[in-house]
């Protein structure tokens, strides 16, 4: 059997190469993903590239990427390094839009590969795109977020997007930002219980 750093490069090397759909057109660079590959226990999923991201190759670089750094450290105390982080799309969508569906159509077959090969115990999605599209709701994130739901066994937590806690500066009980250092403690009770069982 292929070893998973063997089965990984490949798939890297696929979305390198991609042309399914227009996104390619425009990309400097693809954003495949970045984190641990063996005993990966949490993949946090965002929308697609940004244009920090688009110009390294990063995930959550820009400013989104910060917020994003900073809720998982100061709010839930998990290292970001210890997750895998990537996006539902892997080219960056002109002028910050959402992915159009045919974009997440073309390029979930990347992200599932990924899921299926990383085998974590946790999916976080972050915002409506990665969460509508693996869930296959139309349900939205404001009902879905902080709920422990379920993808092909695998657990799965929505949480708001970074970037639009950055449109809302309150942090006063119910808002966005309140709810999402809500969710990140729940996420690291999770993933400390996971701990515990392994041992
Ligand atoms: N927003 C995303 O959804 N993903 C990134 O990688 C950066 C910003
Ligand atoms: Fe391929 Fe995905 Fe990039 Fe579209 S966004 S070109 S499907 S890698």
């Amino acid at each position: 059997m292929m070893d998973i750093k063997t089965a990984w490069e490949e798939l890297r090397h696929r979305v390198e190469n991609c042309r399914k759909c227009g996104l390619c057109e425009t990309r400097h660079n693809i954003v495949f993903g970045e984190g641990p590959v063996e005993n990966c226990r949490v993949v946090l999923v965002g929308e697609g590239p940004g244009a920090d991201e688009d110009a390294t190759g990063r995930p959550f670089v820009g400013k989104a990427g910060q917020l994003l750094t900073d809720i998982l450290e100061k709010g839930g105390n998990i290292p970001r390094e210890t997750l895998y982080i990537t996006n539902m799309v892997k080219c960056r969508p002109p002028n910050n839009r959402d992915p159009m569906r045919e974009e997440c159509s073309a390029c979930s077959e990347y992200l599932e590969a990924q899921l299926l090969l990383l085998h974590p115990d946790i999916v976080v999605t972050l915002g409506n795109v990665p969460t509508k599209w693996l869930l296959k709701t139309g349900q939205g994130i404001t009902n879905l977020r902080g709920k422990w739901l379920n993808w092909r066994g695998i657990k799965l937590f929505p949480m708001f997007h970074p970037s639009y806690l950055l449109r809302y500066s309150s942090k006063a009980e119910g808002s966005p930002k309140y709810l999402t250092w809500v969710d990140v403690r729940a996420l690291k009770s999770e993933i400390d219980k996971l701990k515990q069982q392994e041992r």
